[in-house]
């Protein structure tokens, strides 16, 4: 059995760590004095030598990304922090503020320092007060310690940091939605290239990551970059905050090295609800394709992810027993999608409405096969044509779904249809099967 590897979450259950004595008490704010006698250039080189990778979602090497920020350019550089969080199942974000936003702030003074930041930004999701709270809190603390401000600590470095509120919208975490959001625009994603990297906040070089990305940096700075590499495998080097979530005795945070398996971190999650199998789970958020029993020893990497059809995503697996009807699942996933879709682009605007009603013909148990042949059709026409990765996760969950539990949409077509059902959703899916 893999054994679980706290580092970001070691000290957790230390009641006072959210405060600065808490955190120094534990070894926090070490790792800074040792980065600001670094050269900038060194601190980038050995974040690309770890080979960490962006726990956002996409697995972008963070190094290589710090990289891309354009030097003597003259133009002010920004650190935006995303931790907009709001996908269906990712609850790491949230907990690593609430429980130790100094290690957040630690990570984001050196990453501002290594990519020539005077001002970073933490734009946090809204409905999660205590998180604003608490890094509001932390913020002030280290200014008055004098670890953000002018000159800090002596070495000619300074730095401002601020905290954004969302406002409720999921797009805002698509990073140049956010990067919008915070300029006081309308939160809809950015045509890229340019990317952020060199035309990002006020079309100045900015670097986007995740919180636990930054909350990384840290202890990559304390104890080097062998020891990192010494978790995880070659191509998804390090630990990760797993955050499992669904029908498991023990839903919660698992900081684990990458490449632990999903039938391991049920182990350890106290196994399934009721004792039941496995009916299908996801390895990280909504956004990825589903998988099933067959893939619980499959490591949580993210190349041994794509290669099962899957994507590691957040690395926050959702786990589902045999109570949950698939169909209602990705009903339930796609109304989300449909919500949040911010209309700027086609595919992803007309197409989850109309995913979501051939959907719910489905719960209604009015599908029928050529609906599912449409269904398809219309997935396929959003995937890789919308103007951001929003619409890709809508296209996502049903082909995923389908894959593996065909009967259970066709069991939904078996259901005979009630004429009553209702006229403004019979009108509209009665035009779309007759095309
Ligand atoms: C619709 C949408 C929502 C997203 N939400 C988040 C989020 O809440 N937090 C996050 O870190 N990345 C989110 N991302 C990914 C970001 O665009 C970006 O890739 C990430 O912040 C980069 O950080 P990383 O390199 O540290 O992973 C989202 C992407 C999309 C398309
Ligand atoms: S894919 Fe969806 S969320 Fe993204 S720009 Fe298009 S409409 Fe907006």
């Amino acid at each position: 059995m893999t054994p679980l590897t706290p580092v970001i979450t070691e000290h957790w259950d230390t009641p006072d760590l959210f405060t600065i004595e808490g955190y120094r008490r534990k070894g926090g704010y070490r790792a800074l004095p040792k980065a600001l006698a670094m050269d900038p250039d060194a601190i980038i080189g050995m974040v690309k030598d770890t080979g960490l990778r962006g726990r956002g979602g996409a697995g972008f090497p963070t190094g290589l990304k710090w990289s891309f920020v354009p030097q003597n350019d003259g133009k002010p550089h920004y650190l935006v922090v995303n931790a907009d969080e709001s996908e269906p199942g990712a609850c790491k974000d949230v907990p690593i503020m609430i429980a130790n936003p100094h290690a957040l702030l630690e990570g984001v003074i050196i990453a501002s320092y290594a990519i020539r930041a005077s001002h970073a930004f933490i734009y946090i999701r809204g409905e999660v007060p205590q998180s604003i709270r608490r890094v509001a809190a932390a913020i002030r603390e280290a200014e008055q310690a004098g670890l953000i401000g002018d000159n800090i600590s002596g070495s000619g470095f300074s730095l401002s940091v601020t905290v954004h509120s969302g406002a409720g919208a999921y797009i805002c975490g698509e990073e140049t939605a956010l990067l919008n959001s915070l300029e006081g625009l309308r939160g809809q994603p950015r045509l890229k290239p340019p990317f952020p990297a060199t035309h990002g906040l006020y079309a100045s070089p900015t670097v986007v990551n995740n919180v636990e990305t930054i909350a990384n940096v840290p202890w990559i700075i304390n104890n080097g970059v062998d020891w990192f590499r010494q978790f995880g495998t070659e191509k998804s080097p390090g630990f990760k905050v797993f955050a499992v979530s669904g029908h498991v005795v023990r839903p919660g945070i698992y900081e684990a090295p990458l490449g632990i398996t999903m039938g391991e971190l049920l182990e350890y999650a106290g196994g399934v609800i009721g004792g039941g199998p496995v009916k299908f789970w996801l390895p990280g958020g909504s956004s990825v394709p589903m998988l099933t029993a067959d893939h619980l020893d499959t490591p949580l990497t993210y190349e041994a992810m794509v290669d099962a059809g899957s994507m590691l995503g957040t690395g926050t697996p959702m786990i589902f027993n045999n109570t949950i009807s698939v169909v209602k699942a990705v009903t339930r996933w796609l109304e989300f999608y449909k919500h949040e879709s911010c209309g700027k682009c086609t595919p992803c605007r007309e197409g989850t409405y109309w995913i979501t009603g051939l959907l719910d013909k489905f719960e209604a148990g009015h599908g029928t096969d050529p609906d599912m042949d449409l269904l398809n059709e219309v997935c396929g026409h959003i995937m890789g044509r919308s103007f951001c990765a929003l619409g890709d996760a809508a296209a996502t969950p049903y082909p995923a779904a389908v894959k593996y539990f065909r009967d259970e949409f066709q069991t939904a077509t078996s259901v005979p249809v009630d004429e009553s059902f209702p006229p403004a959703a019979g009108y509209v899916f009665e035009g779309v099967a007759a095309r």
